[in-house]
């Protein structure tokens, strides 16, 4: 089985490099526009194989769609990221048309994979690959969810000194500053609400931190992060490779689910080899719908955007 990753930038080849060291796959291709970056980047990684004991084999190419042919999933994560002060918004001018002519090669040779989209700004890069590709709606899946659940999580072991692993927490909505709903009330430690644990003052805070959880790095590292990101990614990936039918809040065509539909929106969904298979409606209440809502139209403005730029 093939993988394809689309951009050899810390993201895409840290991607690459989780797929590549669980051994997701025979065949990893990792593609860039920049001469010879995706080779060096293959390279590199291939040299830790004896290292690490992986098998898969891992190879780069410069722009040459054809050596991504009858990949089963594709990661698309081109485009510019983050400098510190920018939202993840005011990516679009510039990611809209690398998106869209990423997803229209990797369609002409691989035209049944499953599509991972990363390239920010992440809900508005998913509408307009779905509308663009004409790909089935199951087949193509917005990473952003996870990654907002992954910190989440990390928030909240902060909070209660505890292991994250034994925490369920889950980030609906956009993947975006203002627009991602950490859903506190839902939050469990070992199946125990964590508002057992932390008074409300401290969920606000630990809810606020998550949201600027990709800011607070971007200024930290002076560019957008890289780890959580990649890994998260590949945590999509190994659900759609090994059929794990895990669930997973990811940027989804919605149709009516949520009260919202014809928007790529974050919920949670069950992943598996169909790409994503089932979206599992939550019991909201009123004040999470509400922010629902806002967060669907905040991210309906950005698509329309679309309209005006040249893509
Ligand atoms: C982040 O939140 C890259 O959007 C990604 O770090």
């Amino acid at each position: 089985m093939k993988i394809t990753v689309v951009g050899a930038g810390a993201v895409g080849a840290t991607v690459a490099d989780n797929i590549a060291r669980r051994e997701l796959c025979e065949e990893l291709v990792l593609l860039d526009i920049k001469e010879g970056f995706a080779e060096g980047k293959a390279m590199d990684m291939m040299q830790t194989a004896t290292l690490l004991g992986f098998d898969t084999k891992i190879t780069g190419t410069t722009n040459d769609y054809s050596k991504t042919a009858g990949s089963r999933v594709v990661v698309i994560t081109s485009g510019i990221p983050r400098k510190p002060g920018m939202t993840r918004e005011e990516l679009i001018g510039t990611n809209a048309s690398i998106v869209k002519g990423v997803t229209e090669n990797l369609l002409k040779h691989s035209p049944d994979a499953i599509v991972v989209v990363i390239s920010n700004p992440m809900d508005t890069m998913t509408y307009l690959a779905l509308k663009s590709s004409g790909l089935p709606k199951h087949h193509i899946i917005g990473m952003g969810g996870i990654l907002d659940s992954a910190r989440f999580k990390y928030y909240l072991s902060q909070a209660l000194q505890c292991s994250p692993g034994d925490l369920q927490a889950t980030v609906i909505g956009g993947h975006g500053d203002t627009t991602m709903i950490p859903l506190t009330r839902l939050a469990t430690y070992q199946g125990v609400p964590v508002s057992n644990f932390l008074d409300a003052e401290t969920l606000k805070k630990v809810a606020a931190d998550t949201m600027v959880g990709g800011a607070t790095l971007t200024k930290l590292i002076g560019t957008s992060a890289w780890y959580a990101p990649g890994a998260a990614g590949c945590a999509l990936v190994e659900s759609i490779v090994r059929d794990e039918k895990k669930v997973f809040p990811c940027c989804v065509y919605l149709e009516g689910e949520y009260g919202q539909r014809d928007i790529c929106l974050g919920v949670p969904v069950v992943i598996g080899k169909n790409g994503w298979e089932r979206i599992i409606e939550y019991q909201l209440n009123a004040e999470e719908q509400e922010a629902f809502n806002k967060s669907a139209e905040a991210v309906r403005n950005m698509n329309q955007v679309l309209q005006t730029i040249p893509v």
